[in-house]
């Protein structure tokens, strides 16, 4: 085999090498483990039991306080508690249609986004869903 040969045959090497390459990083991408959110629909109370501009508090599966508002004949919000200031908890002020941490004076609107006061950050939201006469929210969880 001459120089000219073997080089041929080492640039009819170069495609293959690549396609395996790139079939094996495929491939550990389907095998190797990988966290992943999952989201979690729950029910939690019928639209009953949750009054026009009323809250209520309840427990997420991961033992966090969050809190539900009827903003709205089929419109309900769901937020943490824990003020994004410092972590005092926050409530819902039915007269003002405004979340209040007294710690620091914090407000935030029923979208859960800063007013005034100190918060660096908006609330933590949940996404809400009414089916018929029961309210649902989405709990996102890790796996793995
Ligand atoms: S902890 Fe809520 S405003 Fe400071």
């Amino acid at each position: 085999m001459n120089r000219r040969e073997a080089l041929k045959n080492m640039l009819a090497f170069i495609p293959l090498g690549a396609a395996f390459t790139g079939i094996t990083a495929i491939g550990f991408r389907f095998i190797t483990p990988k966290k992943r959110d999952l989201t979690r629909r729950i029910f939690t109370m019928h639209l009953e039991e949750l009054p026009l501009n009323s809250s209520r508090k309840i427990t997420d599966l991961r033992g966090k306080d969050l809190v539900l508002v009827r903003t709205g004949e089929f419109e309900v919000k769901a937020m943490s508690t824990v003020c994004t200031h410092l972590g005092c908890t926050v409530y819902w002020e039915k007269e003002q249609q405004e979340f209040y941490c007294p710690c620091h004076q914090g407000r935030f609107d029923k979208d859960g986004n800063v007013i005034s006061g100190p918060p660096p950050a908006p609330l933590e939201t949940y996404h809400t869903e009414i089916e018929g006469d029961n309210i649902f929210i989405y709990f996102k969880e890790k796996e793995g």
